[in-house]
C-alpha cells in the first residue's frame, strides 16, 4: 500500500469540492495521478477562470503558479507544493534589466511591442501589460507574435530566443530581420552599434534543458530508428527544429503521440522534450508504437514537486496552515492584463 497515495486521497475526498489540484504535464507519474486538470502552460491558464473551488494547488513551477493567482477568483488561494520550483529560463530576465532595455529601446523612437513567454516571473508579465504588450506559451506563440505585429512596426520577444526563432520561421520571418540583443548587467551594450531597427528583437535566453538537443542527436535518432518520426518542443534550437518532422508545445506533443499511436501502428516516434513525459507517452501507447525521448533531459526544477510536498501542502489546507500564494499589489493589474489580453486573443 502507497500510504502517502493513501493520505492524499484522503484529503482530496475529505476537501471534495473546495480543493482542485492542477499539474503541468512535465510533473512525475506519481504527482499527475493526483491531479484533477493537467495540462501545458496554456490549457492550465484557460482552466482557472472555470474553476470553483476555493483551493487551487498547483503541481508545477513558480510562475505556473503565478499565472494561476492573476487569474483566480477574488477569494480563491492558489498553493504551491514546492515554492521554489522556479523555471530556470525566467530567471534569466531581471525585471529590472527587462525595463532597462525596453526604456533604451524606446529612445530609438521605434514602435516596439513587447511579447513575454509566460516562463517569465510576474514582474515581467506587468512590465509586458505596462509596455501596451501580451503574455504567450508555446501553443500560442505564432498567433501572439502575428497580433504584435499587427500593432506596432517591431516587436521585442522575451526570453527564450529559440522559441522565437521558431515562431518566426514559421511566420516568415527571414534571419536578417531578427537580432538577438546583447545585454550585459546594465542594459543594452552599445545600443548605436546594434541593429535595433529589425523587426523581431529577441531576448538572449533559453531553456537550458531543451537547448541541450543538438542536431546530431536528430541525425543519430534516424539512423537508430529507420523511418522514424521526430517531434520536438519549440524551445530547442532552430538547427534541431528544422531537422524534425513536427514541433509543438507538450500537449501537441501528446496529441502528436496519440495520433501516431492510432495511425501508424508499429512505428517509432522520438519525442525532443522532457522525459517524464516522454517516458509517460512511451508507456501510454507501448501496446501502439515505441516512444523514445530524443536525449536524456529532466527538468530539476519541475522535479522539485514530490508527491510528498503534495501531500504536505494538502496537510496544510486542510489544517488551515498552508500559506497560500502572494501577488504584489501593484504588480497585479498589469500582470493581469498581459494574461487576459493572450486569452482575449486565443479564446477563453
Ligand atoms: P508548455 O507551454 O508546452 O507546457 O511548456 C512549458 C515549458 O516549460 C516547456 O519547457
Ligand atoms: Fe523552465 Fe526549461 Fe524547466 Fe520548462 S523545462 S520549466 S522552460 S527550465
Amino acid at each position: 500500500m502507497n500510504t502517502t497515495a493513501d493520505a492524499i486521497a484522503a484529503i482530496k475526498k475529505e476537501l471534495g469540492r473546495d480543493l482542485c489540484i492542477m499539474g503541468h504535464h512535465y510533473q512525475n507519474d506519481a504527482v499527475i495521478a493526483h491531479c484533477d486538470i493537467s495540462g501545458d502552460s496554456l490549457e492550465l491558464a484557460r482552466r482557472v477562470p472555470h474553476i470553483d473551488a476555493a483551493h487551487i494547488v498547483l503541481c508545477g513551477v513558480y510562475f505556473m503558479g503565478e499565472s494561476a493567482s492573476l487569474l483566480a477568483r477574488e477569494g480563491q488561494t492558489v498553493h504551491l507544493p514546492e515554492p521554489d520550483a522556479d523555471c530556470l529560463m525566467s530567471a534569466m530576465i531581471p525585471v529590472r534589466l527587462a525595463r532597462r532595455v525596453l526604456e533604451q529601446l524606446a529612445l530609438t523612437g521605434r514602435d516596439i511591442v513587447p511579447v513575454a513567454y509566460a516562463n517569465s516571473s510576474l514582474a515581467v508579465k506587468a512590465l509586458t501589460g505596462e509596455y501596451g504588450g501580451a503574455v504567450c506559451t508555446s501553443a500560442n506563440a505564432e498567433i501572439m507574435l502575428a497580433w504584435a505585429f499587427r500593432r506596432a512596426e517591431g516587436v521585442i520577444f522575451m526570453p527564450d530566443k529559440n522559441l522565437g526563432h521558431n515562431i518566426a520561421n514559421r511566420l516568415g520571418i527571414p534571419e536578417n530581420e531578427r537580432h538577438v540583443l546583447r545585454i550585459d548587467g546594465r542594459g543594452l551594450i552599445e545600443p548605436a552599434s546594434q541593429p535595433l531597427d529589425r523587426k523581431l528583437l529577441l531576448w538572449p535566453g533559453a531553456c537550458s534543458i531543451h537547448a541541450r538537443f543538438r542536431p546530431e542527436f536528430v541525425e543519430q535518432a534516424r539512423s537508430r530508428y529507420p523511418g522514424c518520426r521526430i517531434a520536438a518542443h519549440p524551445e530547442c534550437r532552430q538547427e534541431v527544429i528544422a531537422l524534425c518532422d513536427a514541433a509543438g508545445s507538450t500537449s501537441f506533443l501528446i496529441r502528436e503521440a496519440a495520433r501516431v499511436a492510432e495511425s501508424a501502428p508499429g512505428s517509432a516516434l522520438v519525442i525532443g522534450t522532457e522525459e517524464n513525459l516522454v517516458r509517460r507517452l512511451a508507456e501510454r501507447h507501448r501496446d501502439k508504437c515505441d516512444i523514445f525521448p530524443l536525449s536524456h533531459a529532466i527538468c530539476p526544477e519541475m522535479s522539485k514537486v514530490t508527491e510528498e510536498k503534495l501531500l504536505n501542502v494538502l496537510e496544510g489546507i486542510a489544517g488551515n496552515r498552508s500559506e497560500p500564494l502572494r501577488v504584489a499589489g501593484n504588480l497585479f493589474e498589469p500582470a493581469r492584463l498581459s494574461l487576459t489580453r493572450m486569452l482575449e486573443v486565443c479564446g477563453k
